[in-house]
C-alpha cells in the first residue's frame, strides 16, 4: 500500500470554461488566492519575456501552450509573424476571437508535441516561447519537443521558457503541507512538474540546447519558487 496523500488533478480547459469569457487572467490562473494579479506584475512578466526573447522586427515567433493569447498579443508589434498553439480548445477559441490578427499572427489548437512534429514550415521560425506551460509536458514529451525544435526548426536561435516551478524550492511554496514526490512529478496538476535547474539543464543539453537561468525580481509574486530559462544552440 502506498502512503502518499491523494492530490488534485487539473485541466486548464475545464477551468477556463468556468471563468467569464473576458476574464483573461482568471482563465490562465494568473491569480493569487483567487484574485487577479495586478497590472504591474503582468508588466514584469512581459519585461522578462522581452528580455529573454530579444525579438527583432523580422523574427517569426512560435509559442507553445499560449493559452488565451492575452500575453502573446503584447508581442505582436515586435515581430513579423506569430503562431500560438495550445491543447485547450476553449482557450484557443478565446485567443482567436479576441487577439488573432490574420494572416500573420495566428492561433491554432495543437498540443506541444503535435505542433513541433506537424508544423509544415518549421524553418520560418527564429524565436520560440513557452511561458507557464512547459511544466505541463511530461518528461518524454519535453525531451521530444526540445529535440524536435532543435532538429526541424533549423533557424530557431533562441527559446524563452518561463515561470518554471523549482523542485529545489518546493518547500518555499508548500509551507502548510508537504507535497509528495509523485505530485511534484505529475504534469496533470495545477502547477505541473517541479524540476530543478540541473534537471532542466540536462533535458535541454540532451536535446542540443544550452540553458541559462534567471529569476524574476523580488517583487514578483512567484519569484521565490519559480525560474526562467533561455535556450540557445550548443556549440
Ligand atoms: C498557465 S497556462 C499559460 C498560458 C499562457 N502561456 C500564459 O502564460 O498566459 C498553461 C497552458 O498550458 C496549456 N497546456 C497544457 N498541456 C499542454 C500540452 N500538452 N500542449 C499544449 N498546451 C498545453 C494549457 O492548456 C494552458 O493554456
Amino acid at each position: 500500500m502506498s502512503d502518499t496523500q491523494p492530490y488534485a488533478k487539473f485541466s486548464y480547459d475545464a477551468h477556463a470554461r468556468t471563468c467569464a469569457p473576458d476574464d483573461f487572467l482568471g482563465q490562465t490562473r494568473r491569480t493569487v488566492q483567487g484574485v487577479a494579479i495586478p497590472e504591474a506584475q503582468i508588466h514584469m512578466i512581459l519585461d522578462a519575456i522581452r528580455d529573454g526573447l530579444q525579438l527583432r522586427s523580422d523574427d517569426v515567433l512560435l509559442e507553445l501552450a499560449c493559452g488565451n493569447g492575452a500575453l502573446s498579443v503584447q508581442l505582436f508589434d515586435a515581430c513579423r509573424g506569430y503562431l500560438g498553439t495550445d491543447i485547450s480548445e476553449y482557450l484557443v477559441s478565446v485567443a482567436k476571437q479576441h487577439f488573432e490578427r490574420l494572416p500573420d499572427y495566428r492561433f491554432e489548437m495543437l498540443g506541444g508535441v503535435e505542433c513541433v512534429h506537424h508544423e509544415p514550415q518549421p524553418e520560418r521560425f527564429t524565436r520560440a516561447l513557452c511561458y507557464a506551460g512547459f511544466q505541463y509536458f511530461a518528461d518524454s514529451d519535453a525531451k521530444d519537443i526540445l529535440m524536435t525544435l532543435h532538429e526541424r526548426f533549423t533557424y530557431l536561435e533562441r527559446i524563452f521558457i518561463g515561470n518554471l516551478p523549482d523542485r529545489a524550492r518546493a518547500a518555499d511554496f508548500y509551507t502548510s503541507r508537504e507535497a509528495s514526490a509523485e505530485e511534484l512529478s505529475d504534469p496533470n496538476t495545477a502547477l505541473g512538474i517541479w524540476r530543478t535547474r540541473e534537471a532542466f539543464a540536462q533535458l535541454a543539453r540532451d536535446a542540443g540546447w544550452q540553458a541559462d537561468f534567471s529569476v524574476m525580481p523580488q517583487g514578483f509574486h512567484a519569484a521565490h519558487y519559480r525560474y526562467d530559462a533561455v535556450l540557445t544552440r550548443r556549440g
